[in-house]
C-alpha cells in the first residue's frame, strides 16, 4: 500500500493570522486541498492528515474528503515538532508500505513528482528518500548535508546550522518517501536535543544513515514546486505561481486574457474558447463561462453559470445564471438565485435578486427587481422598483410575456401583471393587471393659465 501523511498541526505563527495556516486559500482553494488532491492524483491509497492547532476548523473544511484525521496533542509540556506529528500516525501503516510524508504548507507540489518519488523508493528499495531542491536563497529551510562520497548524511535545520552548513543551498522540501518499517523504527529514536527543543522528523535521516540503511535524495528539477508558505509574503508568491498556471491553462484552451497578471481566476473555474477577458476581472468558485464572451473591467463572477456570447461589463454576479447572448452592465448586480434568460439586457445600475428574467427581456437602467418572475420580451422602464418587502415578509411579483412597465413605477408585491399588460409611467400598482390592460395610477395633470405671472415669478 501507498500511504501519505500530511502534517498540518502547526500553529503557523509566522502567518500572524487566526486562520490555521493550511486553510489559507491559494487561488480560492485552501492550501491543504492542493496537497490532498496531488496525493489522490498519484494513486495513494490512504491519506492521513495530522491536525492540532485549529483542528476543528480544518476537519470542517475537509469533512467531505476521504482523508483520515489524526489529532496531534498540543499544549504545555507536550512535545512539538514534525517528528512528533508523524508519530500520531504510527498505527496507520504497515512495515512493507511506502509512506510519503508531506507538509501541509507546500501547495505547489505536483502529483507527477510524488509519483516518481514513490517509484524510485520502491525500485531502489530505499529505507528513506528525501525530496530536495537547490535554492538560490536557502534561508529558513533544512540543509542537506552530504558526506565525502556525496551521499546524504543528515539534514540540519536553519536554527541549528553552523556557518558552513548555512552556506549549503541544497534544501529539504519537507517531502519524504519511507519504507514503513524503517520509518517506525527511526521515529522511536528521535530526541528533542536541538535548539528548538522539538522532535524533528528530519533527524530520522541521520538515524537511518547511522544504521547503514539505504538513504537517498531526489533532486527536484523545478525548485519552485517545493515553495513552503510560512508567511503572507510566501503566500503571495504561491498565489502568483498558481494563478499563472491557471491562466496559462485557460489561454492554452483558447481563452484570450489581455493581462494575465491582473486577472484572477480561481482553480475550479471553467471558460470556453474565444472568450476575451480584460484586466481586473475576478472569476471565483464554481463558475462556468461559455464561449465567445467578453468580460470587461472590474467584473466579479462568483459560483455562477454564464452562457455563450455574453457581455459582462463591470458587473457583480453571485450564484446566478445568464443565458446566451445577454448583455449586462455597466454596473449591474445579480444577487443570488437570479436566472437571466437569453438575449436579455440588464443595464446600468440594475439590481436583480432571486428572480427569473425571461428571454429577450430588458431592464436598461436604474431598477430593482427582487423576488420576481418575469416572462419573455418584457420591458422594465428606468426607475422601476419591485416592492417586495413589507418590513417583515417578502412577496413575489409575476410579469407576463411582452408586458411593458413604464418608467418610475412601483410594483407592490404580491402582484400579477398578465401578458401584454401595460403600466403607465409613475404608477404605484397594488392590484392585478389583466391581459392587455393599461393600468395607470397617478393624479390627473392640471395646467393653470397665467399662474407664473400672477405670482410675480416671471423673469425680467
Ligand atoms: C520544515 C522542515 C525543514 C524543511 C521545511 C520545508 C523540520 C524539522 N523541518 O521546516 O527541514 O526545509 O519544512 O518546507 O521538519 N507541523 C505539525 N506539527 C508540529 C510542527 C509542524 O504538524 O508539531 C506541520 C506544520 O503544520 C507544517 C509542517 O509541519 O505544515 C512544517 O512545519 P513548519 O513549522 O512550517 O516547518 P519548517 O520550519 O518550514
Ligand atoms: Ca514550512
Amino acid at each position: 500500500m501507498k500511504i501519505s501523511i500530511v502534517l498540518a498541526a502547526g500553529e503557523g505563527t509566522r502567518m500572524k493570522s487566526k486562520l490555521p495556516k493550511v486553510l489559507h486559500p491559494v487561488a480560492g482553494k485552501p492550501m491543504l486541498g492542493y496537497i490532498v488532491d496531488s496525493c489522490k492524483d498519484c494513486g495513494i491509497d490512504k491519506t492521513i492528515v495530522i491536525v492540532g492547532y485549529g483542528s476543528e476548523k480544518v476537519k470542517k473544511v475537509f469533512a467531505d474528503s476521504e482523508v483520515i484525521f489524526r489529532d496531534q496533542p498540543v499544549g504545555e509540556g507536550i512535545p512539538y515538532g514534525t517528528g512528533f506529528a508523524v508519530k500520531q500516525a504510527i498505527n496507520d501503516f504497515e512495515d512493507e508500505d511506502t509512506v510519503i510524508i508531506l507538509t501541509g504548507d507546500t501547495p505547489l507540489i505536483q502529483s507527477e513528482t510524488l509519483d516518481s518519488l514513490i517509484k524510485e523508493r520502491e525500485s531502489g528499495n530505499y529505507a528513506a528518500l528525501v525530496l530536495t531542491a537547490i535554492q538560490e536563497n536557502p534561508f529558513g529551510y533544512g540543509r542537506i548535508i552530504r558526506g565525502e562520497n556525496s551521499n546524504i548524511v543528515k539534514i540540519v535545520e536553519e536554527k541549528d546550522a553552523n556557518d558552513k552548513e548555512k552556506a549549503v543551498n541544497e534544501v529539504n522540501s519537507g517531502i519524504f518517501a519511507f519504507r514503513g518499517e524503517d520509518l517506525k523504527n527511526a521515529l522511536g529514536k528521535l530526541s528533542t536535543d536541538n535548539s528548538q527543543g522539538e522532535l524533528y522528523l528530519t533527524d530520522v535521516i541521520k538515524i537511518l544513515v547511522e544504521e547503514r540503511k539505504k538513504v537517498g535524495a531526489h533532486i527536484l528539477r523545478n525548485a519552485q514546486e517545493m515553495l513552503g508558505v510560512n508567511s503572507k509574503v510566501q503566500l503571495a508568491i504561491c498565489e502568483g505561481e498558481i494563478r499563472q498556471n491557471i491562466n496559462n491553462h485557460h489561454m492554452l484552451n483558447g481563452v484570450t486574457i489581455l493581462d494575465p497578471r491582473t486577472t484572477i481566476i480561481e482553480s475550479e473555474v471553467e471558460i470556453g474558447s474565444d472568450t476575451v477577458i480584460y484586466p481586473g476581472a475576478i472569476l471565483q468558485g464554481r463558475t462556468v463561462i461559455g464561449k465567445d464572451c467578453t468580460i470587461y473591467g472590474t467584473t466579479r463572477v462568483v459560483d455562477s453559470t454564464i452562457g455563450d456570447h455574453v457581455i459582462l461589463d463591470n458587473v457583480l454576479v453571485e450564484e446566478s445564471s445568464v443565458g446566451d447572448g445577454s448583455k449586462l452592465g455597466p454596473y449591474a448586480h445579480l444577487r443570488p438565485k437570479s436566472q437571466i434568460g437569453k438575449n436579455t439586457k440588464i443595464g446600468n445600475f440594475v439590481e436583480v435578486k432571486n428572480s427569473v428574467f425571461g428571454d429577450g427581456s430588458k431592464a436598461g437602467h436604474l431598477a430593482y427587481i427582487g423576488d420576481a418572475d418575469i416572462g419573455k420580451d418584457v420591458n422594465i422602464g428606468c426607475g422601476t422598483i419591485f416592492v417586495n418587502y413589507n418590513g417583515a415578509e417578502k412577496f413575489r411579483t409575476s410579469v407576463g410575456d411582452r408586458a411593458f412597465i413604464g418608467s418610475n413605477s412601483n410594483l407592490v408585491a404580491p402582484l400579477v401583471v398578465e401578458e401584454d399588460g401595460y403600466i403607465a409611467a409613475g404608477s404605484t400598482i397594488t392590484r392585478k393587471v389583466e391581459k392587455g390592460q393599461l393600468s395607470i395610477e397617478r393624479s390627473r395633470q392640471k395646467n393653470l393659465n397665467g399662474w407664473v405671472e400672477k405670482k410675480g415669478l416671471k423673469k425680467k
